[in-house]
């Protein structure tokens, strides 16, 4: 099981103390870009990833709430992005999944909540990472949605059927009191934000995720 902490619910004024206080349990740091038009929120964009990218060799997992994700992708790869993740509402992926394959960078495709397994079912086998989300995008903080662990089991499914190399990811509302729920779905990455920064102890929450430690 792999954590990723996000970003997001870290504070803004240290990210690379907050970054350096989670490493010892992260194995990707999840990096909410956000635009103010794909969703009513502004976060990070390539001068933090880059600015960060000196202090770290974690694994920056960017997920791109934008709605032109084209127009940023040169500049996230050349920022130090090591992954780049986009929505699929947005319309046909592929050309952006092309141009992330091609910048030698892990390609993730994701779909909101209300979104079916079906809308993101056609790319699997051109993806590394599919990211499920488990709050509607936007905002750090919300309640952990269950309905989408069956997505989560359609893939899990699909993935070992077909033999593909691809990690189901799940992002929003994952505590220590529910990680179980999701690792037992079939997910291989966990992201947290306030589960982890906002624990009194983050890498002790971290741990007690990867161990799914509120399993009855
Ligand atoms: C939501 C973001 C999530 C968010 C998760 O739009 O994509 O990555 O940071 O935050 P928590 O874990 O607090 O729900
Ligand atoms: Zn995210």
């Amino acid at each position: 099981m792999k954590i990723a902490p996000s970003l997001l619910a870290a504070d803004f004024a240290h990210l690379a103390e907050e970054v350096a206080r989670v490493a010892p349990e992260a194995d990707l740091l999840h990096v909410d870009c956000m635009d103010g038009h794909y969703v009513p929120n502004l976060s990070i964009g390539p001068p933090v990833v880059k600015a960060l990218r000196a202090h770290t060799d974690l694994f920056f997992d960017c997920h791109l709430m934008i709605d032109n994700p084209g127009t940023l992708l040169d500049a996230f790869a050349d920022a130090g992005a090591d992954g780049i993740t986009v929505h699929v509402e947005l319309g046909d992926p592929r050309p952006l999944l092309d141009r992330i394959r091609a910048l030698g960078l892990r390609v993730g495709l994701t779909f909101e909540p209300g979104t079916p397994y079906s809308a993101v079912q056609p790319y699997l086998a051109d993806i590394d990472i599919l990211l499920v989300m488990s709050v509607r995008t936007g905002f750090g903080g919300q309640a952990f949605m269950p309905e989408v662990l069956d997505k989560v089991r359609a893939a899990r499914a699909e993935i070992d059927d077909r033999g593909l190399a691809v990690e189901i990811e799940i992002d929003g509302g994952i505590k220590v009191d529910n990680a179980h729920l999701a690792i037992d779905a079939g997910v291989d990455i966990l992201v947290s934000g306030t589960g982890i920064f906002g624990a009194d102890d983050p890498l002790a929450a971290a741990r007690a995720m990867r161990n799914g430690a509120a399993r009855p």
